[in-house]
């Protein structure tokens, strides 16, 4: 067998274990080979932290959120003499193949590094939900439950107390957690990042809701940007006191709410919960999926591949295209969405 490094990077999300799982498993079980993790995303294998994967330390992780070999955002190119030291570990650890599990970013310098001649396959990963080259990741589904959960909890509360509550989620640069727990939650209007808003089309919608005596529940991504003029502090921001602003959007537009319908307004950040926690049974079956398949393109030596969901099939396709383009959510999903507004 081979000996193939495996390493998590970029922001954590929930069924990035059953992938290590899945990958561990069937690569010693099945395969024969010896596999090594890397700490830490790129930093593993640039500094040579490593943390060697049998049976048993993936036994007891398929149900448990966050990854056991730790994230970061470090990039290599990024560092004087980084894809060096790199390719160096690589070597002083006989590391014949790579597995990089990761959004844009880590996947980027997998692309980078596969140009270079390393061996690497691809898992796309993130909750947002955006990679274009694959219909969906694991951890969106979580993030959605977890959304999902929370605005029906809102709802009771702002019901009783007769006051709209705006539920910040992720997504800075699209909305498909917005859209998806907004649906489902049966938000009274819903706001990502592909549409400028304008308050007082919210401010309407939100009325229309008080007057049948309801409380308004508005889901809005944290990308969020209102028509011209409106400026919105993103969130950790000083705003002009200096302050660190908790929430960006969410509470910039509970306030601009509670002015313009004289109504009481609360804001909450829902924030890492979404990424935080066990994953959802269908992010289970998912990362499973991807772990398994990914061994594969290893062990038939498909480097410079990575692994997607195409209906209900996983595929490989060329590393570049995890980066080519954004997916975001098209227009008319909002516009479908809004005759439920109100
Ligand atoms: O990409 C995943 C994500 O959770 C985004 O939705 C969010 O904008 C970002 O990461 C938060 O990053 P951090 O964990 O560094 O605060």
């Amino acid at each position: 067998g081979k000996r193939i490094g495996v390493l998590t990077g970029g922001g954590d999300c929930p069924g990035l274990n059953a992938v290590l799982r899945a990958v561990t498993r069937k690569g010693i079980e099945v395969y024969d080979h010896e596999i090594l993790g890397f700490r830490n995303g790129w930093q593993g294998p640039l500094e040579n932290l490593v943390m060697p994967l049998g049976l048993e330390q993936v036994e007891d992780v398929l149900s448990r959120g966050g990854t056991i070999l730790g994230s970061s955002r470090t990039n290599p190119y990024k560092i004087d003499d980084g894809v060096a030291r790199l390719k160096a570990t690589l070597a002083e650890r006989g590391v014949e193949a790579l597995i990089a599990i990761g959004g844009e970013d880590t996947l980027g310098v997998a692309e980078k590094l596969s140009g270079e001649g390393v061996p690497v396959v691809g898992v796309p990963k993130t909750i947002d939900n955006d990679l274009d080259a694959t219909d969906y990741t694991f951890g969106f589904d979580t993030a959605v439950h977890i959304a999902t959960e929370s605005i029906d909890r809102l709802r009771t509360t702002a019901e009783s107390h007769h006051r709209a509550l705006v539920v910040e989620v992720m997504g800075r640069h699209a909305g498909w957690i917005a859209l998806h727990s907004g649906l489902a939650g049966g938000a009274n209007v819903i706001l990502g990042p592909e549409k400028r808003f304008s308050v007082d089309q919210v401010r309407e919608w939100v009325q229309r809701r008080f007057e049948r005596q309801y409380a308004p529940i508005i889901v809005v991504a944290e990308g969020a940007v209102p028509e011209d003029g409106e400026e919105v502090l993103q969130a950790g921001e000083k705003d002009a006191f200096g302050h660190v602003r908790l929430g960006g959007v969410g509470t910039w537009l509970s306030e601009e709410l509670a002015e313009r319908t004289a109504k009481e307004s609360r804001a909450v950040v829902l924030g890492h919960t979404q990424r935080g926690g066990t994953p959802t049974a269908y992010d289970r079956v998912l990362a499973t999926r991807f772990g398994l398949h990914a061994i594969d393109a290893v062990h038939e030596n498909d480097f410079g591949s990575m692994v997607a969901l195409r209906g209900t099939e996983i595929v490989r396709v060329p590393l570049s295209e995890a980066t080519a383009e954004l997916k975001t959510v098209p227009l008319e999903r909002y516009s479908e969405a809004e005759a439920l507004f109100g």
